[in-house]
Parts: C-alpha cells; structure tokens; sequence
C-alpha cells in the first residue's frame, strides 16, 4: 500500500502534493480532539453517525466524513455505517480513561496555531513570544503535558538504565519529575532532586504527593544556566534539556554538571538526536527544530557525534550511546553517557 504519510524523500509532484496536504491528516485528528470525539463515544460501545451528531451536537454529514477520515487513519474501528474507538482511541486519547494524555494533547493541538507562524519565525530568528515573559499558567500546562508524555517512556528508560550503584541521582529541568520517580521506583536504595523553575516543581511537588518513593525525592528551585548546581551526585539526568539551547551553552552547562559529580558520576543525556552523516534524519527529530525554532532563542536539534564531542570537550571520560533500549517513541529514546 502507498501511503501519503510515508512520501519523503520527495521524487515527483505527486510526492510533494502528498507532504503540502499533510496538514489534513494533523487537521482531522486535531478536529477529533477539539470535539472531544473520542471521550464521547468512549469504552466498548458502537455509535450511529445519528446518535453520535446528536450527542456531539454536530452536523452528521460532517461528523459522517470526519468518522471516515479517523476510521481510514486507524483510530476509529467501521462497521456497516457505524464507529467505535480503537484500543489506543479509548485509552490515551479518551478523557475518562487513567491513561489519558490530555495536557500533552492540548500541547500538540495549540502547536497547529503556533505553526502557522513559522515563516514569521524563519524570517526573525525569533521566537513567537520574543516579547513576552513566561507565565506560570503555561509553565503549568506545558510541565503537565511532559508528564503526560513522558510516563510510559520513563518506564522504559528506569528498567534500562543500571542505576543500582548510584546512591544520589539529579534530574535537572526535571520538569514534572516524571524521570527521577521512575528511577526511584526501579532503583530503592537511590535518592533523587529534581532541579527547575519554581512554577515546574509545584507541578512535580503534586504528583510526587501521591507515589510511594515521595520520602526520596526533593526539589530544587534554579535556573540551571545562572546558579551554582547544589550538592553532588552519582548521576546527573539530564533529559530533553539540550535542544533549548546553543552548542556554545551546552558545553557551559557540561562542565558545570561536572563539577556536581561524585568521583565516578556519570552525566546521562536523554534526547532526539540526528543520525546520519548529513544531520537530516530521523525526519521526526529534523521537524522538532522548527518547534525549537517556534519557542525558543537558541535551540535546535543536534546530531549525537556532536554532542559527544561536545562531552569531551567539557572534561567527560569514556563517552558513549547507549544503544539497545528498543523501538523509538515520541523520537526521545537516545542515550548518550559521559563519565567524570
Ligand atoms: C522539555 S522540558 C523536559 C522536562 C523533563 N526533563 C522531561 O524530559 O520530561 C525542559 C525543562 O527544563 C526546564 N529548564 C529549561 N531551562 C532551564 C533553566 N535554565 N533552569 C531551570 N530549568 C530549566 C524547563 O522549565 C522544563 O521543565
């Protein structure tokens, strides 16, 4: 099957048509989204196109095409004229279940305006909200739509990573601290901090308030790039924290997590990181610079060769990828190590 989805590199017209309308794949889904589709028809049961406009309070010729879209797309499982949701639909994109994404959806779903700016972006250098200071709220919302993204991921990550001779580990931009308490649930003997912006932790502090390693975790309000790191660690985690900034500002912030180090800590960098030789693919880590470039002043994607050399460059010793944690999700499953 040829599928428009999967047309890059473009050869023909017909390639380059199919990528220009991929927006209305994004379109559908966001549209699915927007009208909380999928909360609406819900668990096990099947809806009529009729029972579900009524319920939705939309117009069933319109509801009947989007339907058709979600179905051809995978979401939606069609039978005879009739909908119901697919196993990923009645879970992670469905409101009333525990495995719902929501804030990580608002994200992705506010970028669609966002991203529209682009050009204005690549014309300025600068990001949409060059002018404005951060607020709270949004720190909020984006430090819960990083939970909401990164739960099962850090999963993942805490049964592959061997922590079990590290005694204290330092998540810095922790964020939500969705990391540090995976490690502490994998690993009992570890102690971990997770180091952001005040309006962050609040988010961290709730979450932690409810997981049974809580006693082992506390919170450290910084900017990492101003202030002195505090205390000393066996691992500094630093996860999706270097494509918000410049090389230049990377290699700063290396050697100042080197100074936090025990005598055999390790710095572990969790990104997307570019692959081939010409820094172009994976295509999903490509693309994410246009969100750096949307939201931040010096951020970007990087290729890991680069960032190794970066590593070596700030004093770190047998510097490595650690390969072999499995299938990529939500293009952030690169690990790379750097030892003091
Ligand atoms: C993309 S999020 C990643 C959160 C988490 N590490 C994860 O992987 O899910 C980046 C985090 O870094 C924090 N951050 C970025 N620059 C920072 C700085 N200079 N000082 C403190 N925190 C910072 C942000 O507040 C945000 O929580």
């Amino acid at each position: 099957m040829t599928h428009p989805l999967g047309t890059y590199p473009i050869r023909t017209f017909d390639d380059f048509r199919n990528v220009a309308q991929l927006y209305q794949y994004s379109r559908t889904v966001l549209t699915a989204l927007e009208l909380d589709l999928f909360t609406a028809i819900g668990g096990a049961r099947t809806w009529s196109i009729a029972a579900l406009a009524r319920r939705l309070r939309a117009d069933q010729r319109g509801l009947d095409i989007l339907c058709r879209n979600l179905a051809a797309l995978g979401l939606l499982v069609k039978r005879g004229s009739a909908y119901r949701n697919t196993p990923l639909a009645r879970t992670e994109l469905n409101r009333r279940s525990a495995a719902y994404r929501g804030a990580y959806l608002d994200l992705i779903t506010n970028h669609w305006h966002d991203f529209t700016q682009l050009t204005d972006s690549v014309r300025s250098g600068k990001p949409l909200d060059a002018d404005e200071p951060e607020s709270p709220a949004w720190r909020r919302s984006f430090t819960w739509a990083m939970h909401h993204r990164s739960r099962e991921q850090a999963k993942t990550v805490a049964r592959f990573l061997d922590l079990r001779r590290a005694r204290t580990l330092l998540d810095l931009g922790g964020g939500p601290g969705t990391y540090a308490m995976a490690f502490l649930a994998a690993n009992p003997a570890l102690r971990a901090t997770v180091a952001d912006r005040p309006a962050a932790l609040k988010v961290a502090r709730e979450i932690a308030a409810t997981h049974p390693a809580k006693a082992r975790l506390s919170f450290a309000p910084l900017d990492f790039m101003n202030d002195p790191l505090p205390g000393r660690y066996d691992v500094v985690w630093l996860s999706n924290i270097i494509h918000i900034y410049a090389p230049a500002q990377n290699v700063g912030l290396f050697r100042k997590i080197h100074k936090a180090l025990t005598s055999a800590g390790r710095l572990i960098i969790h990104d997307a990181f570019l692959t081939d030789p010409h820094g172009l693919y994976p295509i999903d880590t490509t693309a994410f610079a246009l969100t750096m470039l949307l939201f931040t002043d010096t951020g970007n994607t990087y290729a890991a060769r680069d960032v190794r050399q970066w590593l070596r460059r700030a004093g770190y010793r047998h510097v490595r990828l650690l390969t072999g944690m499995g299938k990529r999700k939500d293009g952030e499953n690169a690990l790379i190590e750097g030892r003091r």
